[in-house]
């Protein structure tokens, strides 16, 4: 083929169409194209119809406040609790239903079913037991938990005393837990023994407790979740103020807690996550906005119904699992999976299994997970019956076109449509994606806005670009699920999001744009494609990860001097870190020192960030003034020719590291 043809079958790939099934759009949940219209024209009362999925204790005067921007408040002056929203309310009609379906790793272990009656009690039991220990509204309770059904019943005890949670993803480490801790000036912690990773049993409360040592404050109570089968417990002591959380249940059984009313604006949650600088950023939500964003989003949607039984394959610790295994299923009324482990064990088609034993409805993953899926060939899926799938969803990065239409033939049968999700952490819930019964799909772009949402693709003065050009993503109009704020730095949250693209000395709302670090393109039919960041973030398997916390992971390892990380394209992990080092004097670049960096890295993130390439360099490539080029050391890891270097002040040094990565 010349190049004139590849170029042509590519841009054909990107037109590519496909069609909802009618099977599927008979029966969605949105079937009216005119909601698009409908939500334009009655900004923003359309939100009433989130907010009416939920119960309300005291109605909402106002749906949007508009008059101090970007601080906007929805559905104000309402009450309500996010618990009794995700549970009490469905006790009547669906308490013997499952809610939860959780599923170990270890196979032949007994999965245990909660039904929306038994979730209830058990969350009732902790909210009384926090209570006695002192949990009061409004103190935050970190979590340090993997995938056990623990975790989600210490949120909704959290949510049901009007106790904010932070979640710590498990497989961050001890220092990420004390930073997040210290940030939230956090008392209590619920955590675990440990839990399953491919068949063997992980010391989990050993690095909690590494992590609480480097809390600087008292912690007034830890939690332990005791997870680990008899005889796979490590030996631990439990400290004077650590518990065990079935005692906490045991000391409570049968307590009832009335859940508290929460005004809307109220903190639901903080959850951290990685920005442009060295320090996590704690994104604040809302009880009132995020919920109703959540369960609209979870309707609208992942077209979830009661009587399915919805599988979110990602974890708790991340947003994902706040908003779509917890809040928005729950929220709701229907059956949601958990499951612990991953999905090669024992073997590659365990998610498959998991699928037809339990008759799931929809799959929402990452394109991550497909790409392995891919990898590891069709016969993994093959082997089982898939047919009770009606809908697929992917998130958190941008899938390629191959990988979408392998997950929709190979997974989906050619029936269930694909909805490609694009949202962040901030945003709360989905933001840009096909609504699944009434728009085509195009594999690589995820569609348009959702109803209600202004989105525009510009370039660096804020001017919309052409279809087709690349630009910035912004949203012009607040939307209930969005941030409320950064905790306890509003100067923070207006720099990271608004200062870029709004007039910060108006209190006029039309003047505030919100801008998620993200580059796009749009083309004619309005349907966005997601480029990736634009700041200094990797997106590894999904997972969002600040360079400039791995740089100074990095040089806190003696012996580096400097350090710059990139991320590099990954068949699998859609992005790997590449660190480039520069070692102090008087140190050699040897093996021992790279071993050392990885486990400092480890150490101080934990091994989601673990370095994929260590490479040792004498200088790194700067530009006059000082400014390491990270793009050139990008064309480096991905082996592409080099861009421009006559700007720098050392051009020499970039061939040089190439030689050093790619060979002569
Ligand atoms: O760059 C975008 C990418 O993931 C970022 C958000 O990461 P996080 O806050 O960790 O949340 C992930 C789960 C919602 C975004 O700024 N991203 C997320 N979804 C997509 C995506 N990029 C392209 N397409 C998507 N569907």
């Amino acid at each position: 083929m010349s190049d004139e043809d590849v170029q042509l079958e590519a841009r054909l790939e990107e037109q590519e169409v496909f069609e909802p099934s009618a099977s599927f759009a008979e029966q969605a949940n949105v079937t009216d194209e005119g909601i698009y219209e409908e939500f334009e024209e009655n900004w923003p009362e359309c939100w009433e119809g989130a907010a009416d999925l939920l119960d309300w204790e005291e109605d909402y005067d106002q749906v949007l406040d508009d008059s101090n921007p970007p601080f906007y408040e929805w559905f104000t002056d309402g009450t309500l609790n996010a618990s009794a929203n995700c549970l009490d309310r469905h006790l009547e009609e669906r308490g013997d239903e499952a809610a939860i379906e959780w599923v170990g790793e270890p196979v032949d272990e007994d999965n245990v079913t909660y039904t929306y009656e038994e979730l209830h009690q058990k969350v009732n039991e902790f909210a009384a037991g926090l209570r006695e220990m002192g949990v009061g509204e409004g103190d935050v309770v970190t979590m340090y938990m993997p995938m056990i059904p623990q975790l989600p019943i210490a949120m909704l005890a959290c949510a049901r005393i009007g106790a904010p949670h932070s979640v710590v993803f498990a497989g961050f480490s001890a220092d990420a837990l004390a930073t997040r801790m210290n940030s939230a000036d956090s008392e209590y912690l619920v955590t675990c023994d440990g839990y399953y990773r491919r068949g063997d049993p992980l010391d989990h409360l050993d690095k909690a407790n590494e992590g609480l040592s480097g809390v600087d404050h008292e912690v007034e109570r830890t939690i332990v979740a005791e997870r680990l089968m008899d005889g796979d417990g490590f030996d631990h002591d439990y400290a004077d103020n650590q518990v065990a959380f079935d005692d906490v249940i045991a000391d409570n059984e049968g307590a009832e807690v009335e859940p508290v009313d929460r005004d809307a604006e109220d903190m639901l949650f903080l959850m951290y996550t990685s920005g442009t600088t060295g320090k996590p950023k704690g994104v604040k939500h809302s009880t009132g906005g995020y919920l109703a964003w959540a369960a609209w989003t979870s309707q609208a949607v992942l077209d979830i119904k009661p009587e399915d039984t919805y599988f979110c394959s990602a974890d708790i610790g991340w947003i994902t699992g706040h908003s779509y295994i917890v809040y928005g299923p729950l929220a709701l009324g229907t059956t949601t999976m958990m499951y612990e482990g991953t999905p090669d064990y024992p073997d590659k088609d365990r998610l498959w299994e998991i699928v037809e034993d339990y008759e799931a409805t929809q799959l929402y993953t990452a394109p991550t997970a497909i790409r392995a899926f891919m990898k590891w060939g069709k016969q993994y899926p093959e082997q089982h019956d898939l047919s009770s799938l009606r809908l697929l969803g992917t998130v958190g990065e941008p899938i390629n076109p191959r990988a979408w239409k392998w997950y929709y033939k190979h997974i989906g049968g050619e029936e269930c449509p694909v909805v490609d999700t694009w949202w962040q952490t901030e945003t709360g819930g989905m933001m840009i994606t096909t609504l699944p019964g009434i728009k085509d799909m195009k594999p690589g772009s995820a569609g348009p806005p959702l109803p209600g949402l202004d989105v525009r693709i510009v370039d660096t003065e804020g001017d919309e670009v052409e279809p087709g050009r690349a630009g910035y993503l912004t949203v012009n109009k607040p939307w209930p699920g969005m941030l409320r704020t950064l905790y306890k730095n509003d100067e923070r949250f207006i720099d990271e999001y608004w200062a870029e693209y709004s007039d910060t000395d108006s209190d006029d709302p039309d003047d505030w744009v919100y801008f998620p670090e993200d580059g796009a393109k749009i083309d004619e039919d309005g349907y966005i494609t997601v480029l990736g960041r634009v700041d200094d973030v990797i997106n590894v398997s999904g997972h969002r990860l600040g360079t400039m916390e791995i740089e100074s992971a990095i040089v806190g390892v003696e012996g580096v001097a400097e350090a710059a990380v990139v991320g590099g394209d990954h068949d699998i992990k859609g992005e790997a870190v590449y660190a480039y080092v520069i070692t102090e004097d008087g140190y050699d670049e040897t093996e021992e020192l790279r071993s050392a960096i990885i486990d400092g890295v480890e150490d101080a993130i934990g091994p989601i960030a673990r370095p994929e390439a260590v490479i040792f360099t004498p200088e790194l490539p700067k530009t006059r003034s000082g400014k390491i080029m990270r793009r050139l050391l990008e064309d480096i890891a991905n082996g592409e020719e080099l861009g421009d270097t006559s700007t720098l002040r050392n051009p020499d040094v970039v061939s040089d590291i190439a030689t050093k990565v790619q060979g002569d």
